[in-house]
């Protein structure tokens, strides 16, 4: 008797805290279609996909089908799915769309393709450039003295430091999500000596829609991430202005130059590193 009240108890309490994929067509049912997203690697077990709808959490990672009945909030007609995945195992992608929902209806939504009303969000993991190819970079954009470099994703700021105070550039400045990176920044370019020169700041690359103030960009983010900043690079910078891009290509805009080294990587051993330049052209 006991085990049966206990197996009911358990039963309700599962019922209620997991929210079920559903056939039954009462509220709005979504077919939804996911992208896919990585296993996650055994340094970051947490690197798993997650599905939210109006806050409340669906995650089944990696599942790219998924049926669910939803009811909207009180005097609402519409419902909130925000997709977190994992396309490759060093970026994260947020992407948010806002369906229209109707009592009895059945809707398809399909999230692999980002939804221009609500800009996907990317999230790149820190690694950061080895030394020797952050001199590589800079020697490939051929900074000098009248230069303003910006490195976008500036992770401990190595890059924007080693322009002004190694190749001479009048002016730095890093961009980076991450509030520790920007703190670590600020702290590393004071033990340089090199504080005037250089500004950190905490922010979304893709919340920057003017570049012009740079006439050299420093990037190492992702393949997706260097795309979504194409337009605002390529509409922004001003012709004679360079982009290095350590590793990752920016979509189909071919690069002027490829060039690869060999350094000691940050754990001591030998690699090889590739570096793409683009030269922005006269419009
Ligand atoms: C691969 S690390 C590169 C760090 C540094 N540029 C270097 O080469 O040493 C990428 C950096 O971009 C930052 N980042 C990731 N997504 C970003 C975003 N959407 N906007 C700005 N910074 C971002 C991360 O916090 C991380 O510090």
């Amino acid at each position: 008797m006991y085990r049966f009240i206990f197996c009911l108890a358990v039963l309700s309490f599962t019922l209620q805290a997991a929210p079920q994929d559903t056939g039954e067509v009462t509220g709005t049912v979504l077919e939804l279609t996911l992208p896919e997203s990585t296993e996650p690697p055994v340094w970051g077990p947490d690197q798993v996909s997650k599905l939210e709808i109006d806050g409340k959490d669906y995650s089944t990672p990696r599942l790219t089908k998924r049926t669910i009945k939803v009811e909207p909030r009180p005097n609402k007609d519409s419902v909130t799915i925000v997709y977190t995945f994992w396309p490759l195992t060093y970026t994260r992608i947020i992407r948010t769309k806002v369906v229209k929902v109707e009592k009895g209806k059945t809707i398809k939504v399909d999230l692999t393709k980002p939804d221009p009303d609500h800009p996907d969000k990317h999230f790149v993991i820190y690694v950061p450039t080895p030394q020797p190819v952050v001199e590589a970079m800079c020697k490939l954009a051929k900074i000098g003295k009248d230069d303003v470099v910006y490195d976008i994703g500036c992770g401990d700021g190595r890059l924007v430091i080693t322009a002004v105070k190694k190749f001479g550039a009048k002016k730095a400045i890093g961009i980076d999500i991450s509030e520790e990176r920007i703190r670590e920044c600020k702290e590393n370019a004071k033990q340089a000596g090199v504080a005037d020169k250089v500004t950190f700041l905490h922010k979304d690359a893709l919340t920057i829609k003017d570049f012009s103030e740079a006439n050299v960009v420093l990037i190492y983010l992702s393949d997706k991430l260097n795309e979504a900043l194409k337009p605002t690079l390529q509409k922004t910078l001003k012709p004679g202005s360079r982009i290095v891009s350590h590793r990752f290509r920016m979509g189909d805009w071919e690069p002027d130059k490829t060039e690869t080294l060999r350094a000691t990587d940050n754990s001591g051993d030998e690699d090889e590193f590739e570096l793409h330049l683009w030269t922005i052209k006269k419009k």
